[in-house]
């Protein structure tokens, strides 16, 4: 039956910055199919009050967490070498960390996002987390993946701005000067075309080792923003709205699955058709 290819009975998927908005939906994602879910993050706080949520709501043996830091491969070592002693294997990688600059509420985002005032240790800083984090998070557990010979999955999740420029349009403030305009960072679609490079890098890496590697790149979160930003938004997805939280599960559960085997390399577009128009 094809749908017995989504379950993920007796596999373990670590995902990073799992504590975020997206990291416990993909969490929940994995445990409606029966995966073992670790939930990593750097914030220790935040991963405590994730698993306690999703404690009530599946099995605790089947949400382990760890504080790590994507950004410091050490961290990352650590964290693999805790689960080997244990005798647990990563089977599905979610690099989903990031440091996201947000719309909240009526606000922009900053206004030292601008180009000409980006500061370098932003840069550095974002980069670190958004980028080089996926890189050394599949350095590790996809080499890990790899080497036993049993294969795995490694999901990336960019953004719809991956494929496509921001619209700064969407974050302008009335009554500013345009050179105090809020706008989308440069880092954000430095970072996302980048996992998409890294994706396909990884698929042909060690596809002969069967760890297949994709892409999926959501749109915009509704997540309480301001009815100004919503709508001016809304305006560009032809379905017309921002997507709900947990419209990206069914995504997830299929990539990180046997219902992808046959999928590789490949990034997944899920904007409610902004792309197209
Ligand atoms: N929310 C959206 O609308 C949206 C849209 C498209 C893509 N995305 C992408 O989805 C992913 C998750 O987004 P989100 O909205 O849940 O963001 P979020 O800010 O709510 O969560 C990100 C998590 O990453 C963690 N983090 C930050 N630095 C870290 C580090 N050094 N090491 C480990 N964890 C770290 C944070 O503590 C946080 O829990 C991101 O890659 C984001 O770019 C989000």
């Amino acid at each position: 039956m094809a749908s017995n290819k989504f379950d993920m009975s007796g596999k373990t998927a670590l995902i990073t910055g799992a504590a975020g908005l997206l990291g416990v939906e993909h969490a929940v994602a994995l445990l409606e199919c029966g995966a073992v879910v670790v939930l990593t993050d750097v914030s220790e706080a935040a991963l405590s009050v994730a698993g306690e949520a999703l404690s009530r709501e599946y099995p605790a043996e089947m949400i382990l967490t760890e504080v790590m830091d994507v950004s410091r491969f050490e961290a990352i070592k650590g964290v693999a070498q805790t689960f080997e002693s244990a005798g647990r294997r990563i089977d599905i990688l979610v690099n989903n960390a990031a440091i996201d600059p947000k719309v909240k509420g009526d606000q922009g985002v900053l206004e030292t996002s601008r180009l000409e005032n980006f500061p370098l240790e932003q840069w550095d800083l974002q980069l670190a987390v958004g980028l080089t984090g996926a890189f050394l998070c599949s350095q590790v557990f996809g080499a890990a993946m790899a080497k036993d010979g049993k294969g795995g999955v490694i999901l990336n999740i960019a953004s719809d701005l991956s494929v496509f420029s921001p619209d700064q349009r969407l974050y302008r403030k009335e009554g500013l000067a345009d050179e105090m305009q809020p706008v989308k960072p440069v880092t954000y679609s430095v970072i996302k075309a980048g996992l998409v490079g890294l994706t396909r890098y990884l698929a042909t890496y060690w596809a002969d080792k069967n760890v297949r590697a994709n892409a999926l790149s959501p749109g915009g979160v509704f997540n309480g923003q301001g009815a100004e930003f919503v709508q001016r938004l809304s305006s560009l997805i032809p379905l017309g709205r921002m997507a709900q939280r947990d419209e990206y599960r069914a995504a997830v559960q299929f990539l990180c699955s046997e219902a992808s085997a046959y999928m590789n390399g490949q990034n997944i577009v899920m904007d409610g058709g902004r792309s197209v128009w």
